[in-house]
């Protein structure tokens, strides 16, 4: 397994290979991985000659008052855990050298990006499609591999790829949870045990509405208060914490009133300073 800082470095040996005829698979992550990135990685070594996976804390996709400063980070348990899948090469790029001083190119998906998440992280979807744009061109992937836990992530990503007309196949792997139901997040980390406990109402919640979906309940409105009605049992879950609950049109992420045939449900909350988002495709 090779470490590579360097973005010219990476490019120059990825293309390379790519010229001999193998194919990339490409994970970009944030680090702090888990069995969620796990997943993702397995997966794009299964499909390809060559795995990659990224590391980089992106500033650009954290707001003034996020997690930025505080956000895990464990480069050298990554590696192992890299390691033992045999993840061909780690990306592992210094913020100056994705982001040098006077920078100033972005890339927008300007609507989807408003929705859901968006409303109250107005900056974080550009930030993410700008660093995900530069590190297909970095990589330049056969595949790259995301996980339906960032489902509106996953689906911008998409609606860029599309628009830009770039030729990388996206795949979209498998929300991965605990045993319990929690959503595994590098986020979990920062939640005492108390509120971990609440943090299961998120998955308690969207499984509820699955079965209520199955007994025939359709309208959205009676789906989501029987969604808050459990939220709200937390004790550190307050009203006001409750960022949304939305029942959206799978791929263009638009509300939706009576459930007809696919919808996902989506959620965002705090739990004390900790922001936690789950969601389940129906
Ligand atoms: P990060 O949160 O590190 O996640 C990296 C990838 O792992 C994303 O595609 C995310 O959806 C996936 N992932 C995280 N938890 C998962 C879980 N429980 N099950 C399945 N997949 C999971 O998402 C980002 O980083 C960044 O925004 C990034 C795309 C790297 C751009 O900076």
């Amino acid at each position: 397994m090779k470490i590579i800082k360097n973005p010219t470095k990476i490019h120059k040996i990825l293309k390379a290979l790519k010229s001999k005829g193998k194919s990339i698979g490409f994970v970009p992550t944030m680090g702090a991985l888990h069995e969620g990135h796990m997943s993702l990685v397995r997966q794009a070594k299964k499909d390809n000659d060559i795995a990659v996976v990224s590391i980089f804390v992106n500033p650009a996709q954290f707001g003034p008052n996020e997690d930025y400063n505080n956000y895990p980070r464990l480069f050298k348990q990554d590696c192992e855990k890299c390691r033992k899948e045999r993840v061909d090469f780690i990306f592992y790029p210094d913020v100056k050298d994705i982001y040098p001083d006077d920078y100033q190119t972005y890339v927008e998906v300007t609507e989807m990006s408003k929705l859901l998440c968006g409303k109250s992280r107005p900056i974080h979807f550009k930030g993410v499609t700008t660093i995900v744009l530069k590190l297909f061109n970095i990589i330049i992937p056969d595949r790259a591999y995301f996980g339906l836990k960032d489902y509106q992530q996953y689906i911008i990503i998409k609606k860029m790829l599309e628009n830009l007309d770039l030729c990388i196949i996206l795949l979209g792997m498998p929300l991965v949870r605990e045993k319990d139901g929690l959503a595994i997040s590098s986020r979990n980390k920062y939640l005492s045990k108390d509120q971990r406990d609440d943090a299961l109402l998120l998955s308690k919640s969207l499984f509820q509405a699955r079965n209520l979906i199955k007994k025939g309940v359709l309208k959205s409105g009676d789906i989501k208060k029987e969604i808050y009605k459990i939220l709200l049992k937390g004790k550190f879950v307050k009203k006001e914490n409750i960022d949304y609950i939305s029942i959206i049109h799978p791929d263009n992420l638009k509300e939706i009133k009576i459930i007809k045939k696919h919808c996902v449900i989506a959620l965002a909350l705090r739990i004390g300073r900790t922001r936690l988002i789950d969601n389940i495709i129906i």
